[in-house]
């Protein structure tokens, strides 16, 4: 790093950690791992140990426009995808302990010397959670860390750590890091904010239309359209394959109001003689895929016996009489329960 001149102290740096709207930690590294969330009080500095401390304060570059010049040590990558620059001063055995961060991070010494270890490769978000974890309230740290590589860095050295690779890094004596970390926003975001675009271009009044629907073949059957009839999506957006029908016969099914919050009846047989009667309110589809789907009251139950469904389904009432060959089968037996108990169909017998 030719020319570089450090560009705040440890003063600055501790002054900086005093300001309402900056956000800055110390960690503390005795036996235990604890940490103080700033901003703190200017006395706090006068009264903190020798060693084992360090102070972390995110986003420098923000506060302060002679760190901001740092992130053009890293023009090889685009501005959108860098976050910010992270200063960290730490007393002799200062470390913030064994953890991983989900995004690629570029650690800078800038002065003195640490020591940092790294595992030799990234963790899964399996082996980076639940029982991976130390049982501490400040922190989240691996309680399984395993040193694999070891590097001791001067001034000007750079450690490039990739994403969930488990780190951690030990002042020897005093020293000074700054880690320009990396920007990945979720995919989740990303999507989310793609469809936003594409939802505000359509009028909240445009509704679905199918002018060229043939007579249906079943009354509660789901299908996909047919090819005439593909919903013209705005964006070029593509029509999604069958798999849609699931969260589109949970969502066509929704219940709109009543019997669905009363409690549950308490049925656990079908008596010998009954009729089934569909309640006004029901809304109930299905839909053939790899097994018959069956949407009531925003939910969806996986049968594998169509044919049982279809006849059940034809018509608003039906008996038992009707039901008899399929009653042998507990998938559906349990099927028809659920319905009568959530007051989807009513039983008389
Ligand atoms: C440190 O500078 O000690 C912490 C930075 C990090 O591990 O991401
Ligand atoms: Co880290």
């Amino acid at each position: 790093m030719p020319n570089f001149e450090v560009p705040i102290s440890p003063d600055e740096l501790a002054g900086l950690s005093c300001e309402e709207e900056v956000y800055s930690r110390i960690y503390f590294s005795n036996e235990k791992i604890t940490v103080k969330e700033g901003p703190f009080s200017e006395s706090i500095f006068s009264e903190l140990p020798e060693k084992n401390w360090t102070l972390l304060v995110q986003e420098v570059d923000h506060w302060s426009p002679q760190v901001a010049q740092f992130r053009e040590y890293f023009k090889f990558l685009p501005s959108w995808r860098m976050d910010d620059v992270t200063i960290s001063y730490a007393t002799d055995g200062g470390t913030v302990g064994a953890h991983l961060d989900l995004y690629d991070v570029f650690i800078t010494q800038v002065e003195g010397k640490r020591i940092w270890k790294l595992e030799n490769k990234a963790r899964s978000r399996e082996e980076s959670t639940g029982d991976n974890l130390e049982d501490n309230p400040d922190v989240k740290l691996l309680n399984n860390f395993k040193a694999e590589q070891e590097y001791i860095l001067e001034p000007g050295d750079i450690l490039y750590i990739p994403p969930g690779y488990a780190h951690y890094g030990v002042s020897i004596g005093e020293s000074l890091s700054f880690s320009m970390g990396f920007r990945a926003p979720s995919v989740r975001d990303m999507l989310s904010t793609y469809f936003d675009q594409i939802l505000s271009q359509i009028p909240e009044d445009e509704l679905f239309q199918d002018p060229k629907r043939t007579q249906a073949s079943h009354p509660t059957e789901l299908r996909m359209f047919s090819k005439e009839n593909l919903p013209q999506w705005p964006g070029g957006l593509g029509f999604p394959d069958e798999s849609f029908l699931i969260p589109f016969g949970e969502f066509l099914t929704r219940p709109l109001r009543g019997f669905w919050l009363d409690e549950e009846i308490e049925i656990k047989e079908l008596p010998e003689e009954f009729t089934l009667i569909r309640n006004g309110s029901t809304r109930i589809c299905h839909t053939n895929l790899d097994k018959t789907y069956v949407f009531v009251g925003g939910k969806s139950f996986t049968l594998s016996n169509k044919e049982a469904v279809e006849t059940f389904l034809q018509s608003l009432e039906v008996s038992s009489d009707q039901l008899q060959k399929y009653l042998s089968d507990n998938e559906f037996k349990q099927f028809l329960l659920e319905l009568i108990k959530t007051h989807a169909y009513t039983l008389e017998s």
